[in-house]
């Protein structure tokens, strides 16, 4: 439809500088670039000409860029636009995003950056075109999918997502909560493209130590190092014509991180003291379940890596937020350990699957599994009642955030949510007496996330009390958690094991 083969770009900026910055930048890469210096004049080409995407600067007089964006996305869904805002307006850069902007770049801008952003949207925009015919279809046939069970709005995108993107080589990061199913994606894009004969290879990243990167990745020939006495492959030689799963990419070390991002770049790589340059074809998948965005902000992960994993974006809701998926999950787990333990006919009665979509599943569908198995090993009949349901989920603590007075002069929406997340650890710490395992257990979290914050946060252990004056009511952790007025000294330090 583009009468270029790169794309076709709508720039929209009423400064003239910024207007000739962008068409020569875009030009020079080989997009064919339309300016327009108004929101109106924008609007005009978009609904005479087809575009593949739209650069739009967000503070315009008259039509404003974020207006102008809720026209274009009238005008075509699938357009990619991508705002242009001021270093200090982030704010209305995030409203953007929410409005259906497709990404946002603040001035001053580097052209990599600019460049990496339209790479990305026009990346999207074909795998779009691409499968229109076939999400319609899995819209209407599917309530399940590679395994992965829902057939919520939300869940629906998800499958659309991983059969537009399975075929191609682009690199993918999967972004969920604990438990929602990343591993399950990553698997399913694998499985749906032309390399799901070939190797699926796991790659925990939180544990990659730096010094054993390079031999861990891409092997090594023996005698490179002391005790190398057989020359060993590395995880990219196995998942040659594959594909490579860093799970928990967030938790990467920064300086690991510039090392992942030569290979991402370049995938070649020589094994460790070797001198042939080896050249591999990975299709490279990332899963995490921290704000990598905000991380990046905060300078704890690499912007550039970031967006190399960011080609192709996959966002997994929390079950919470899918809960007309419950039932089915439920039925599904039902069935699986029915059969695993050899009990049939098993039904959840109407009060407990009330309980089950009331509640609200901190650890997603991971939990739900759990909960599900348990009743059905301890079922007597074929009947799964209230009774079996276990307490956290019955009486779920409806658990109240405590209302916050924002004073005149505004409030580091950040400081509060690290205040917060703090002391929710310190009072979890204290309710489960210091053991960081069960602490973990009762915030639904795995223990290394719990430890990776509690080292974050600097929450030093303490000695532990004589006495036990611990209390592990659900009840009182809202009691705990009321914020403290200004200036007040902090609740009780934890008590808990250094380990
Ligand atoms: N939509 C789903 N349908 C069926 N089972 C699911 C679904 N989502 C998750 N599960 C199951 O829940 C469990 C957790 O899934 P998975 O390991 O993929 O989650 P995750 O997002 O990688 O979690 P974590 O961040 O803790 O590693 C697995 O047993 C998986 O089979
Ligand atoms: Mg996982």
């Amino acid at each position: 439809m583009a009468t270029s083969r790169a794309g076709t770009i709508l720039v929209v900026d009423d400064e003239e500088i910024m207007r000739e910055i962008l068409e020569t930048l875009l030009t020079r890469e080989g997009y064919e670039v339309r300016l327009a210096s108004s929101g109106a004049e924008g609007l005009e080409l978009a609904r005479a000409l087809p575009f593949d995407a739209a650069i739009v600067d967000i503070m315009m007089p008259g039509l404003d860029g974020i207006a102008t964006l809720d026209e274009l996305k009238r005008i075509d869904e699938d357009l990619a636009v991508v705002i242009i805002t001021a270093y200090a307006s982030v704010e209305s850069a995030i409203s953007a995003m929410k409005s259906g902007a497709f990404d946002y770049v603040t001035k001053p801008f580097k052209n990599e950056e600019v460049l990496v952003v339209i790479r990305n949207a026009m990346e999207r925009r074909r795998l779009v075109t691409e499968n229109r015919s076939l999400r319609q279809n899995i819209q209407e046939r599917y309530h399940k999918f590679a395994n992965i069970i829902g057939r919520s709005p939300r869940m629906r995108q998800v499958f659309d997502l991983i059969i537009q993107a399975a075929p191609s080589r682009s690199t993918i990061l999967i972004q969920g909560e604990s438990g929602t199913g990343k591993e399950l994606v990553a698997r399913a894009i694998h499985a749906h493209s032309s390399r799901s004969e070939r190797s699926f290879v796991t790659v925990n990243s939180g544990n990659l130590p730096p010094d054993l990167l390079e031999s861990t990745l891409f092997g090594h020939v023996k005698g490179a190092f002391t005790g190398a006495v057989y020359p060993k492959k590395g995880l990219f030689d196995l998942a040659d014509r594959g594909s490579i799963f860093f799970d928990e990419i967030g938790n990467v070390a920064l300086e690991t991180q510039a090392k992942l991002l030569r290979v991402i770049q370049e995938r070649d790589f020589m094994r460790l003291g070797g001198m042939e340059t080896i050249k591999v074809d990975v299709r490279i998948i990332a899963a995490t379940n921290v704000d990598l965005r905000q991380m990046m902000e905060e300078g704890r992960f690499r912007e550039d890596l970031f967006y190399r994993l960011h080609v192709i974006s996959i966002q997994l809701p929390s079950l919470r937020e899918r809960r007309d998926d419950i039932p089915l999950l439920a039925v599904h787990f039902l069935r699986k350990y029915g059969d695993e333990n050899r009990k049939m006919g098993l039904e959840i009665t109407p009060e407990a699957l009330d309980l089950l979509t009331a509640y609200d599943w901190p650890g997603n569908v991971r939990e739900l599994e759990n909960v599900i198995e348990r009743a059905v090993v301890l079922s007597s009949d074929a009947r799964i009642g209230v009774d079996l349901i276990p307490d956290q989920v019955r009486r779920a603590p409806h658990f109240h955030v405590p209302q916050f007075v924002v004073p005149p002069e505004g409030i580091s929406f950040r400081d509060v949510i690290t205040d917060f997340e703090k002391r929710l650890i310190e009072s979890t710490l204290e309710a489960a007496g210091g053991v960081q395992k069960r602490a973990a257990e009762l915030l639904h979290i795995k223990p290394t996330t719990l430890n990776e914050m509690i080292k974050r946060y600097d929450i030093r252990p303490r000695r532990r009390r004589q006495g036990n004056g611990v209390d592990t009511k659900h009840e009182r952790v809202p009691e705990t958690l009321a914020p403290a007025p200004a200036g007040a000294p902090l609740t009780p330090g934890p008590v808990f094991d250094d380990k």
